[in-house]
């Protein structure tokens, strides 16, 4: 037998609908393309920003022999970067973290903080079932059925008004079957950019803890909604509840550092003494993983976040990125509304964070892609933080045509 023919079982890998797409734009030759695909935060140049904060620390940092020594963490991460978690997430002032209850993790990124909590949970509730969003971030589904759980849905998105199908929501998860997982979006949901108002959590709270649901929250987009303060609301209110929960956060956006791979995974306990125990739980998975996590990213953002004066410029110009996305949204929605006049249209506005949900169809998407070098997810996902004034006419005027 030749050795190829060992690995003549494994399948072909269709490719990822995010990261093979932004493949995919890179390849394309076209100068005009556009790139409204992943979620990265461009400027208004078209560029990844460094945020000002982040270069002032990496100036800082290069001493004699540039960094200096990198140890591995400990398998937790880094300290300073665990307390910054939970200020972040929590809340400087928050009950749960003087009383100890909550255990936390430096991860790989958002995505790695759901896949160790998604492997936690496997070990610690085998039995249970996981329900995400109709629909929810396409790698939802993958991590936790890669974990081995089976992934279910609950009603979420209207597609004709654009909107949200709470009653059905609320209806489906009372009858969830007891300590089941809950997947939740703390803000900015993605793909749609529609969240739950606060009265709407306040509704879901009870339901969530009369079945004994597990909420494990995704925090990716902290600061792109309403500001980094009122985005973790909803996150706080769940946490103090009393129901149990997870919470996946991410600093990739927020500090536009995605291929640090930085972000970190909390969880709520009962009492101290149960969040020592899974304190000691995550750091088993990780090591089961990866062993520790990396120290560039983690130092960076440690450092901004403990220095008042790094973290309000930090803020400051995080909220210069968030109202640029609203500007695009407005712009993109006047340029629309000349063309081709529809109530639908008001979903450009009214949805939150980097993202929209066109509600183009599949062949509506491929079209843009095709003739105009416009690159939306295929589920019709446009992330508005790719729109710029150079382009932002040019992908009104496409998507007006392919709707004509
Ligand atoms: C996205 O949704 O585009 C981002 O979270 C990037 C990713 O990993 O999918």
């Amino acid at each position: 037998m030749s050795a190829s023919s060992l690995f003549a079982h494994a399948p072909a890998y269709p490719g990822d609908p995010i990261l093979s797409l932004n493949e995919d734009f890179q390849r394309d030759p076209r100068a005009d393309k556009v790139n409204l695909s992943i979620g990265l935060c461009f400027d208004e140049a078209g560029r990844l920003p460094v945020m000002h904060a982040v270069s002032e620390v990496e100036r800082r940092l290069q001493g004699p022999h540039g960094e200096g020594p990198r140890p591995y963490l400990p398998m937790a991460g880094l300290g300073a970067l665990r307390e910054a978690i939970g200020r972040c997430v929590f809340g400087a002032d928050s009950p749960l973290r003087a009383e100890g209850r909550i255990a936390t993790l430096q991860t790989l990124g958002g995505s790695g903080a759901l896949k160790v909590g998604a492997d936690l949970l496997r070990r610690l509730f085998p039995e249970a079932g996981v329900w995400i969003s109709d629909p929810s971030w396409e790698n939802h589904r993958v991590v936790f059925e890669g974990a081995g759980f089976a992934v279910h849905t609950y009603p979420y998105h209207d597609a004709r008004s654009g909107g949200l199908r709470f009653e059905e929501m609320l209806a489906a998860l009372s009858r969830l079957p007891a300590r089941s997982i809950v997947l939740l979006h703390a803000c900015c949901h993605n793909p749609t950019g529609v969240d739950l108002s606060s009265a709407q959590w306040q509704q879901l709270i009870p339901v969530l803890r009369e079945r004994e649901a597990i909420a494990f929250v995704d925090m990716a987009y902290q600061g792109f909604g309403e500001g980094l303060e009122p985005d973790a609301q909803a996150v706080r209110t769940l946490a103090e509840s009393g129901v149990a929960c997870l919470v996946a956060n991410s600093f990739s956006k927020n500090f536009s550092l995605y291929g640090e791979r930085c972000g970190g995974l909390s969880v709520v306990c009962a009492t101290r003494e149960e969040a020592a125990r899974l304190q000691g739980q995550l750091e088993a998975t990780v090591r089961a993983n990866y062993s520790n996590p990396p120290t560039h990213g983690a130092r960076v953002i440690a450092t901004v976040l403990d220095d008042a004066e790094l973290a309000a410029d930090w803020s400051r110009e995080l909220g210069e990125l968030r109202q640029r996305i609203e500007r695009m949204r407005h712009a993109l929605h006047a340029r629309l509304s000349g063309r081709i006049g529809s109530p639908l249209l008001d979903r450009y506005l009214q949805q939150r964070g980097m993202f929209t949900y066109t509600g183009l169809t599949p062949p509506q998407v491929e079209r843009l892609r095709q003739e105009f070098g416009i690159y939306l997810l295929r589920s019709g996902r446009m992330c508005v933080a790719g729109l710029n004034a150079r382009n932002v006419d040019a992908v009104g005027e496409a998507i007006a045509q392919v709707l004509a």
